[in-house]
């Protein structure tokens, strides 16, 4: 029988360097998009698939992280002394039962790999997730949750995984796939951050993963992989070979790589269009301000 996930993993350890100086006091992971900081979309798409224990591998400098989900009786009563009911509800969201949370310090940034590895205590002999909170994904049934319905036929390990153009191929993880039926696709193979003409495929790995618990037991290994760091990607191929194997799901939705600025600029627009309170206005501004640049060129 395929045990049920309700795990996940979220590594929030990183130092987001690409987000200098803002990261030098701000956790990216609290980043904003439109009203939400990056980790609400990401324990949002997880509780919608199921989990119900939260654990983030954080570290130096990732308190305001843990603030986020705590309770915050003075500003709810002024809220509701003001009738301001819409912001009381919108403040439910961070809202975590006691214990629901869990958090666990990676000493130094070793690599993904050893972020997951770190929380091998908490997630014990369990199938468990992990989401990446840079990548957010738009789409009507969240991914994880796409992931979950998926992994009750297939078990062993699921990687989400989309398409990548040749040229941004050798900043991925990328499959050497086998069978495929359009959304699940059976892995021969994976590598880590591949030069673009030794990638096996263009389909890339990104960050949503149900993985098994033997996955940890390889992270034991400490195997230094791909830009000196101890990777994922490793750990979970070396279950390729085990009964179950490793799949590939092709997901519904659109990423976003809030992980890098153009990305985090796209979500931006993107999630901004889709609200129904604000797409109007917003709408209006970037056709007028689009024209009057194109017109100035
Ligand atoms: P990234 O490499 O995209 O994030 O890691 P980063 O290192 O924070 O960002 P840059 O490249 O310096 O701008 C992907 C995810 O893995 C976590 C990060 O927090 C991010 O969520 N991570 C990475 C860790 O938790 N620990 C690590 O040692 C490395």
């Amino acid at each position: 029988m395929i045990r049920k996930v309700t795990k996940a993993v979220f590594p929030v350890a990183g130092m987001g360097t690409r987000f200098l100086p803002a990261t030098k006091s701000i956790p990216k992971e609290i980043m904003t998009l439109v009203d939400q900081p990056l980790i609400q979309y990401a324990i949002d798409e997880a509780r919608a698939a199921g989990i119900t224990d939260f654990i983030f591998v954080t570290s130096r400098g990732k308190s305001a992280l843990e603030d986020y989900f705590d309770a915050s009786p003075q500003l709810e009563e002024t809220l509701q002394r003001k009738n301001k009911t819409k912001l009381l509800e919108a403040l439910k969201k961070t809202d975590m039962p006691s214990g629901a949370i869990a958090y666990v310090r990676q000493r130094d940034a070793m690599g993904l790999g050893h972020a997951v590895w770190c929380a091998r205590r908490l997630i014990g002999d369990e199938p468990f997730a992990v989401l990446l909170p840079d990548d957010v994904i738009a789409g009507e049934t969240p991914c994880l949750q796409q992931m979950v319905e998926a992994y009750q036929d297939t078990g062993g390990c699921m990687v989400a995984a989309m398409e990548v153009p040749k040229d941004k191929i050798s900043s991925y993880g990328v499959l050497d796939t086998g069978t495929d039926n359009g959304s699940v696709v059976t892995v021969k193979d994976m590598v880590e951050k591949p030069a673009a003409d030794k990638a096996p495929s263009n389909l890339a790995v990104i960050g949503r993963y149900i993985l098994t618990p033997r996955v940890m037991e390889n992270l034991n290994d400490m195997k230094i992989g791909a830009g000196g760091e101890i990777q994922l990607t490793d750990a979970i191929a070396a279950e390729i070979s085990s009964h179950d194997g490793v799949h590939g799901y092709r997901f519904k939705g659109q990423r976003f790589d809030c992980g890098s600025k153009a990305g985090f600029l796209q979500a931006t627009v993107a999630f901004g269009l889709a609200r129904d309170d604000l797409a109007h206005e917003f709408r209006s501004f970037l056709h007028e301000y689009l024209a009057v640049r194109d017109a100035a060129e």
